[in-house]
């Protein structure tokens, strides 16, 4: 498997310092998984490394939740949703691969990586910009 890392640019800021450095942090994460998913074939170490890369996007979608939540997101349940629909086809794929034994992960790097590009640029902007006009109306 040959594959360039996903660089971090302006453009995947939400301008939400949190979620932008937790953004950068799973970007890291998925970096290093391509990486290392290529350069070995023991099941068990894949496993544990769509394990490390799982419970992170775990942690970081409870944090963007609670923060959606405190700040009276009319969208958090749907997007709740979606964090729920990536988790689930996650854990199918690992699933998959542990049953198979398969050495064809390119299906969980495609889905974290096509996950990354859309649910950033686009849902995760949109809570931003509600953010945003939240606190441009208080006083
Ligand atoms: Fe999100």
């Amino acid at each position: 498997m040959k594959r360039q890392p996903i660089e971090w640019k302006r453009d995947y800021e939400v301008g939400i310092e949190d979620i932008d450095l937790q953004h950068q942090f799973f970007l890291n994460l998925l970096n290093r998984l391509f990486n290392e998913l290529a350069a070995t074939n023991d099941m068990k170490y894949r496993n544990t490394l769509i394990t490390e890369l799982s419970y992170y996007a775990q942690f970081h979608f409870i944090s963007e939740e609670n923060m959606m939540y405190r700040a009276g997101y009319p969208g958090l349940e749907e997007h709740h949703q979606l964090h729920c629909e990536l988790i689930d086809k996650l854990s199918n794929q690992q699933f998959y691969l542990f049953l198979s034994q398969s050495s064809n992960i390119e299906s969980i790097v495609d889905l974290l990586s096509d996950w990354f590009l859309h649910h950033t640029l686009n849902a995760d902007k949109l809570f931003a910009k509600y953010l945003k006009n939240e606190s441009k109306n208080t006083c």
